[in-house]
C-alpha cells in the first residue's frame, strides 16, 4: 500500500507540473497512464466499471469522475485530477485540485475550503476513533465556511481493491448509522467533495459517469488514502514535495489533536 500510495502521489505532483492553458484534458489522461506505466504499475480506473479512461478530470462545476477527452483548459477553470494506482496487488488513491492560471475568489474559497475539510479529516483519526468523526469534523467545518457537502460520494475502504468498506461520508450522519470504530491497520480514503452552493448533484444522463452540482456552481475536492495508527495515521499518499498550481502547504494535521 505504502509503495502503490507513493507512485500514485509522484504521478499527481507531474500532473501539477505539467498542466497549462489550452491543455485537453485527454492530455492529462496520457500523461497519468504513460506515467503509471512506466513504473511498471496499471492505472485503477480504466475499465473500472467501464470507466473508459485512466485518470478522473473534473472542471469547474463537475463534483467528481469527469472523463477525460477534447475539452480544454481555460484560464481562471479549477480541475480536480483523481490518480489511482494499482501496483503489486494494491490500490493507492489520491486527488487535487488545481487552478489553471488565477482563480477567481470563489474558485480559491471553494478550493481552500475542500483542502482544509481533507486535513481535519484526517486529523481525528487514530485507532479508537469513530468513523463518523470524520465526517462530523468536515460538515461542521465546511458549513461555517458557507458551503455544501456532497453526500451521494464518500471514502471508502481500500487495499487488494480499489472500494471495500467502510464507507466513510464526509457528513454528519445519522445516530442510527453503521458507526464503526478505526482500528490500527484500517485503510480507507478520506476524499470530500465541497462545493460552492448546494450539496445536491446530478448524474450525466450521457454518459452515465460525470458528476455535476444541480445549481452547477463550483465544486472542488481532495483525497489522501489514510492507515490508521495506535496514535493517530500515516497519510500513505502524502506527496514529498508542494503541489504546482495548487498553492498547497500540505502541512497536513496528521497527528490526532
Ligand atoms: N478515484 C475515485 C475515488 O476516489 C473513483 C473513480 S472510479 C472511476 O474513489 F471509475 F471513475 F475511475
Ligand atoms: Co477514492
Ligand atoms: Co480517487
Amino acid at each position: 500500500m505504502r509503495v502503490s500510495c507513493q507512485m500514485a502521489a509522484e504521478t499527481l505532483l507531474l500532473v501539477g507540473d505539467k498542466l497549462r492553458v489550452g491543455m485537453t484534458t485527454e492530455e492529462i489522461n496520457t500523461l497519468v497512464h504513460e506515467d503509471t506505466v512506466r513504473r511498471g504499475a496499471t492505472p485503477s480506473p480504466l475499465n473500472y466499471h467501464g470507466f473508459p479512461k485512466s485518470v478522473c478530470t473534473s472542471i469547474n462545476e463537475v463534483v467528481c469522475h469527469g472523463i477525460p477527452g477534447p475539452q480544454k483548459l481555460h484560464h481562471g477553470d479549477i480541475i480536480n485530477v483523481d490518480v489511482t494506482t494499482y501496483y503489486g496487488g494494491f490500490h493507492g488513491d489520491t486527488s487535487a485540485t488545481f487552478f489553471i492560471g488565477s482563480p477567481s475568489p470563489e474558485a480559491r474559497h471553494v478550493t481552500d475550503v475542500a483542502r482544509r475539510a481533507l486535513e481535519l479529516g484526517v486529523s481525528v483519526v487514530r485507532e479508537g476513533a469513530r468513523i463518523g468523526d470524520i465526517g462530523a469534523i468536515i460538515e461542521e467545518y465546511v458549513h461555517t465556511q458557507g458551503c455544501g457537502v456532497v453526500r451521494d460520494y464518500v471514502g471508502h475502504g481500500i487495499g487488494r481493491k480499489f472500494h471495500t468498506d467502510p464507507q466513510v461520508p464526509h457528513y454528519k450522519m445519522p445516530r442510527t448509522a453503521p458507526n464503526p470504530r478505526m482500528k490500527a491497520g484500517m485503510i480507507f480514503t478520506i476524499e470530500p467533495m465541497v462545493n460552492l452552493g448546494t450539496w445536491e448533484v446530478e448524474l450525466d444522463a450521457r454518459d452515465k459517469w460525470t458528476v455535476r452540482t444541480k445549481d452547477r456552481k463550483l465544486s472542488a475536492q481532495f483525497e489522501h488514502t489514510v492507515l490508521v495508527t495506535r496514535t493517530g495515521c500515516e497519510v500513505l499518499t502524502r506527496r514529498p514535495r508542494m503541489l504546482a498550481n495548487s498553492e498547497e502547504s500540505d502541512v497536513m494535521l496528521a497527528e490526532a489533536p
